[in-house]
């Protein structure tokens, strides 16, 4: 796992939704779920090239927006076809209002 990153602070997430960070050149989608939670996966869908953070949260998931393939947001594993590889799923810390993340290799 790599060091800890502070991406941004918690008011600049939306309320249910993600936004993009890229840490070491690797682009990480920022996931505030309908718990308020925070989840850090990889944001590049694995079933083709495209952004997963412009997919619509449901709960503890997020939609890729391509195909309809969800995936969950604690494991990485998609729930639904067409993509059958999971996303990296990575470390979040919030400490105060910032959001940090440690890439999990
Ligand atoms: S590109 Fe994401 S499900 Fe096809």
């Amino acid at each position: 796992m790599s060091e800890f990153v502070r991406i941004c602070s918690l008011d600049q997430l939306p309320q249910m939704g993600a936004v993009v960070a890229e840490i070491d050149g690797r682009r990480i989608s920022i996931v505030r779920d309908s718990k308020g939670e925070v989840h850090a996966i990889d944001d590049t869908c694995t079933h083709a090239n495209v952004s997963l953070s412009e997919g619509e949260v449901d709960d503890c998931s997020i939609e890729c927006w391509l195909h309809g393939s969800r995936f969950d947001l604690r494991t990485g594993e998609p729930t639904s076809l067409p993509a059958t590889v999971p996303v990296a799923v990575h470390t979040v810390k919030i400490d105060g209002t910032d959001v940090l993340v440690a890439v999990t290799e």
